[in-house]
């Protein structure tokens, strides 16, 4: 008798269970994606994440809800892979030189004139080597989905930057990269930490004198209009691995996670084949603006910042490994 009671009470308080976990299911609604990054939207990852909402949404219909947070709203790039790794978002596109927390590998990207283009680029990232590195931080727990170009940087300073020796002394922001410290460092100048969202006001308070950019970057961000002169110097890259963290990515039940693979893929395709045209397009507003001078190196002087900037390569060789470095510069020509 005391069994059959025991055994009415579990059932019902089973059912009880059951039902809590249908309304809560039935609640939960879709799957809610947040996807911080810190440029502004009229730029490569920009648009790049708007089309991955806009495919996502479309092909999982109601089970996805993609939220992008711009302009450094939600993280600045110094946080965001915590919080990813946390919970607190899901997605984020980081400058491939704001990873060395987690891998030395991708400072591969970061070493000076090592790529001429972004076909160079797009060579090396599609080789196996190149997509090895989407999975260089899975024992963080940080899982790369893939690469989004932005494009080759300007130097832009307080002062004319024609011949090295003119950057000597000044203040430059740098992303957080020991190689990119160590490229300023050559140049017998001076480099400072920053997160983006800071590089404006620094710029006009004059507490840094120059930066490394896009034309997307300086433009969207009005840095061309605090920096009297920008060399198009395209001595280096400035790209992103879309990530996500492997326990949220391993968690999601397989239909969506194809679902998001395929949308994330239709977007990389079509924001890199635009990433070209929107820095073109930067770099004529911004000369259209009146606000700077745009200065063109001499195929001499380009070959001086190179020779300048190039030791970096050998000061890295042995952290990023030496067969990568060389894959990586036969992609150019
Ligand atoms: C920077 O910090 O300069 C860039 O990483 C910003 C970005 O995401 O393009």
């Amino acid at each position: 008798m005391m069994q059959k009671r025991n055994l009415l009470c579990l059932s019902r308080a089973l059912i009880a269970a059951l039902l809590v976990g249908a309304s809560s299911t039935a609640l939960a609604g879709p799957i809610v994606i947040k996807f911080a990054h810190v440029v502004a939207e009229n730029t490569p990852k920009g648009q790049g994440a708007l089309l991955f909402e806009k495919l996502a949404e479309a092909r999982l219909s109601g089970k996805v809800d993609v939220q992008i947070f711009p302009n450094g709203q939600l993280y600045n790039d110094n946080d965001v892979l915590l919080a990813l790794l946390k919970g607190d978002v899901q997605l984020a596109a980081p400058a491939l030189s704001k990873f060395s927390k987690f891998t030395d590998v991708l400072q591969l990207y970061d070493l000076p004139f090592l790529f001429d283009d972004l076909s160079a680029v797009e060579c090396f990232q599609q080789s196996p080597a190149g997509q090895e590195m989407l999975r260089s931080m899975m024992s963080k727990g940080i899982f790369g989905l893939s690469y989004w170009h932005n494009g080759m940087k300007q130097l832009s300073a307080s002062r004319p930057l024609l011949r090295p020796e003119d950057a000597q002394g000044l203040k430059f922001r740098i992303m957080s990269s020991d190689v990119l410290r160590a490229q300023f460092e050559a140049l017998q100048a001076n480099p400072q930490k920053l997160a983006f969202t800071e590089v404006y006001q620094a710029l006009q308070a004059g507490t840094v004198d120059g930066q490394e950019n896009t034309w997307s970057n300086i433009y969207s961000k009005k840095f061309y209009e605090v920096q009297p002169a920008i060399s198009e110097s395209n001595h280096g890259l400035l790209d992103y691995m879309v990530v996500t963290s492997l326990r949220f990515w391993k968690g999601l039940p397989y239909d969506i996670r194809a679902g998001l693979k395929e949308a994330l893929d239709e977007a990389t395709a079509e924001a890199n084949r635009l990433a070209d045209l929107q820095n073109s397009e930067a770099r004529l507003a911004i000369q259209a603006s009146g606000k700077t001078e745009i200065l063109s190196l001499s195929k001499q002087e380009k070959q001086a910042w190179r020779a300048k900037m190039q030791p970096v390569w050998s000061q890295f060789r042995e952290e990023i490994g030496g067969s990568l470095i060389d894959a990586a510069a036969a992609c150019n020509g």
